[in-house]
C-alpha cells in the first residue's frame, strides 16, 4: 500500500489523455467514469456488482450526507468506505452545487451558504471550512474544493463575481484541507462560458496549487456545442500533469467529446437513473424498453454486452418487469447502462494507448447512427 496519491500519464493521442490514478485505496484508470452514489449507494446496485461494471472510484456527496445520516454519524461509524461496504478510491463532492440546485430557502454570504434541509426543513451551514470537515469526516480520498456554480445562461458580472468568490473559497479550502497523505483536494474551475475569466480562474487555481483540477460549472443547460467550445480551451489551462475531472456529464457522446478534448475524469448520475426509469444506452443509442415493440423480443438488449442484463435476459422479459414495476427492472438497466459507460472508457482507454483515438470515436459514431433495431 502506498501512502501518496499520483497521477502518472501514460499516452497521449491528439488532446486525449489516458493514465492511472495511484492512491492508497487502489489505482483508477483514466479516463474514468465515476458512477454518482450520492446517498451511500449506487441506486439498485451491490457495490461488488458496480465494481463488476469496471468502476475504479465513485462518487458521493456532502449534501445529501450531512443532512442523512450525518457526516459525525459516518465517522463514528468508521468512515464512508466501511459504510457502504466500498473499499475503493471515493470521490466527493463539496455541497455548494447540491444546495443552489436542491436545498430550500438558500442565503448565500462571503463565508459561505445556509439553507433549508430539502428532506426535513431543517437549518444548515456550508463554507469552505465545515465542507472540508465533512469530506474529511467521510473519510474521501478525493475532496473536492467547496464553490459556486451559477446556474446558465448567466450574465457575465454574475459570472464573474461567482468566479471570483469560488477561488477565494478555493484558497479557504485548501488552507482547511491542510495536509493529508494520500487523499487529495481538486480545485474546481469556474467562469461560464467566457475564456478570459476561465483563465483567470485556471491561473487562480493553478497559484493555490491542487491534486487535481476540475471543470466545474458546465452541463447546467447550455448545451453540447457551448459545452465542447469551452472544452476546446479549458482543458489546457490547467496543469498538464494532474487529472482534469469534467463535473457532471454526461451522455455518451458528451463523455467520448470531453475524453477528446483532454478530460481524464467524469461523473453523471444518467447511466444509474435512466435504468430506474427504463431508458438503456446502448451502442446503438437511447433504447425505451417499456416501448410495445420490445414485448415479443426474445433478442438480448444488446447482442455483444456482456452484462447480466444482456447475456442472461430477453428484451420481453426486461419490457415485462419494467412495465410491472418490479425492482428487478431498475437492478438490470442500471447494470447494463454503468457496464455500458464503463465499456466506452476501457474502449477510449485502449484506443488512446494504441494512438487510434480517432479510429474509435469514427466506430464508436457509425454504430449509434445505425440506430436500435
Ligand atoms: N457538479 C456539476 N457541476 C459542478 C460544479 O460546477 N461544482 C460542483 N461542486 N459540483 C458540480
Ligand atoms: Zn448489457
Amino acid at each position: 500500500m502506498t501512502a501518496t496519491f499520483s497521477f502518472d500519464l501514460k499516452a497521449t493521442d491528439g488532446a486525449a489523455r489516458t493514465g492511472v490514478i495511484s492512491t492508497p485505496r487502489g489505482n483508477i484508470r483514466t479516463p474514468a467514469f465515476m458512477p454518482v452514489g450520492t446517498a451511500a449507494t449506487v441506486k439498485a446496485m451491490m457495490p461488488e456488482s458496480v465494481a463488476a461494471t469496471g468502476a475504479d472510484i465513485l462518487l458521493g456527496n456532502t449534501y445529501h450526507l450531512m443532512l442523512r445520516p450525518g457526516a459525525e454519524r459516518i465517522e463514528r461509524l468508521g468512515g464512508l468506505h466501511k459504510f457502504m461496504n466500498w473499499e475503493r478510491p471515493i470521490l466527493t463532492d463539496s455541497g455548494g452545487f447540491q444546495v443552489m440546485s436542491l436545498a430550500d430557502l438558500r442565503k448565500l454570504t462571503e463565508k459561505g451558504v445556509t439553507f433549508k434541509s430539502h428532506i426535513d426543513g431543517s437549518k444548515h451551514e456550508l463554507t469552505p471550512e465545515r465542507s472540508m470537515e465533512i469530506q474529511r469526516q467521510l473519510g474521501s480520498d478525493i475532496v473536492m474544493c467547496f464553490d459556486e456554480c451559477p446556474a446558465l445562461p448567466s450574465d457575465r458580472a454574475r459570472i464573474e463575481d461567482s468566479m471570483r468568490l469560488s477561488m477565494r473559497w478555493a484558497a479557504r479550502s485548501r488552507e482547511a484541507f491542510g495536509d493529508r497523505p494520500g487523499h487529495a483536494l481538486f480545485g474546481i474551475q469556474q467562469g461560464g462560458l467566457e475564456q478570459d475569466l476561465r483563465q483567470e480562474s485556471a491561473d487562480a487555481l493553478r497559484g493555490i496549487g491542487f491534486d487535481g483540477y476540475a471543470v466545474g460549472g458546465l452541463a447546467v443547460g447550455e448545451g453540447q456545442e457551448a459545452m465542447f467550445a469551452v472544452l476546446d480551451y479549458a482543458p489546457a489551462q490547467l496543469p498538464v500533469d494532474k487529472p482534469r475531472y469534467l463535473m457532471g456529464v454526461g451522455k455518451p457522446d458528451d463523455i467520448v467529446g470531453a475524453v477528446k478534448r483532454g478530460i481524464d475524469m467524469m461523473d453523471c448520475v444518467l447511466p444509474s437513473r435512466s435504468g430506474r426509469t427504463g431508458q438503456a444506452f446502448t451502442r446503438r443509442g437511447v433504447v425505451n424498453i417499456k416501448n410495445a415493440r420490445h414485448a415479443d423480443d426474445p433478442r438480448p438488449l444488446d447482442e455483444q454486452c456482456a452484462c447480466p442484463a444482456c447475456s442472461k435476459y430477453s428484451r420481453a422479459y426486461l419490457h415485462h418487469v419494467f412495465r410491472a414495476g418490479e425492482m428487478i427492472s431498475g437492478m438490470l438497466l442500471t447494470w447494463h447502462n454503468l457496464h455500458y459507460f464503463q465499456e466506452i472508457m476501457s474502449g477510449m482507454r485502449a484506443a488512446i494507448e494504441e494512438g487510434a483515438f480517432e479510429e474509435w470515436e469514427r466506430g464508436f459514431h457509425e454504430t449509434r447512427a445505425k440506430g436500435d433495431i
